[in-house]
């Protein structure tokens, strides 16, 4: 059967230029700071942006930004608008679910993407940043399925172990002909570059790579602080890949 909401998730979704997924075959590799330091540096570069944080499970965006989800909430009005924060639009399940725990299954979660997708209005952006859940599954191909120039940005930690998960992310990613901008390796203890020379053998991009750094604990609700570490230092030069990346498939 045809579900409606998918043209009208179309309509919504067609005002936006950029539409990136942060993801990873493998959890805690750090997706949500990566995303969510993406959208504050793309915000502080001029771009108008939203971030959307699609893990349903475990969202966390909201307290990497230091959000208070009572001020700043999303107003209704045909859809949901979501509220704006220092320039960054904002949209997350916490806002219907609160801190309660949400554990959704199977067909329950793709129908809160589905609908969550349908009634946020956006407006005209220039990026629209997606926190994803781990995983290669269901959460990867309802967003192929749903949004057509969905592009995705993968992150791993240095370990063999994320790696080989990410490495069948972004070959079933290649086989269904998904653009890929890069992948950022993220947590880095040492000065092997296995995960560049690896990234490179499957035609991909390698974005650099980002220090394990005890700091970034701290910096957990206060946004200039978490720009002023070495991860918000790499995020500058992958929002100038970012950018490039377009430019060039034009
Ligand atoms: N470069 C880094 N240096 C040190 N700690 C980091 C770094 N990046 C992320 N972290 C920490 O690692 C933990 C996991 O990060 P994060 O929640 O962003 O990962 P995730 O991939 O989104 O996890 P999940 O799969 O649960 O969504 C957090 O405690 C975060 O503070
Ligand atoms: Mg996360």
């Amino acid at each position: 059967m045809i579900d409606p909401r998918t043209s009208i998730i179309s309509k919504r979704l067609s005002r936006i230029s950029r539409i990136i997924a942060v993801s990873s075959g493998k959890g805690g590799v750090g997706k949500s700071m990566v995303a969510t330091t993406l959208a504050l540096t793309l915000v502080r570069n001029g771009c108008d942006v939203g971030l959307f944080d699609l893990d349903f499970t475990s969202p966390s965006t909201h307290l990497i930004l230091g959000t208070n989800l009572r001020r700043a909430k999303p107003k209704e009005e045909k859809g949901i608008i979501p509220p704006t924060m220092n320039g960054l639009h904002y949209m997350s399940l916490v806002y219907f679910v609160g801190e309660k725990p949400a554990p959704l299954r199977g067909a329950e979660t793709s129908n809160a993407l589905i609908e969550l997708l349908t009634i946020t209005q956006w407006g005209k952006l220039d990026f629209l940043i997606i926190d994803m859940p781990p995983g290669i599954g269901d959460a990867v191909l309802d967003m192929v399925r749903l949004i057509k120039n969905i592009e995705f940005l993968i992150v791993t930690s240095p370990s063999t172990l994320a790696f080989e998960t990410v490495r069948k992310q972004a070959n079933l990613l290649c086989e269904l002909k998904m653009p890929i901008i890069g992948i950022l390796e993220n947590m880095k203890m040492d000065t092997r570059n296995c995960i560049q020379m690896e990234t490179e053998k499957l035609g991909l991009r390698y974005l650099g790579e980002i220090p394990h750094d005890q700091q970034v604990e701290a910096t957990i609700g206060d946004q200039p602080k978490l720009l002023a570490t070495a991860l918000g230092k790499q995020m500058r030069q992958v929002a100038k890949i970012v950018a490039l990346t377009k430019k060039s498939e034009e």
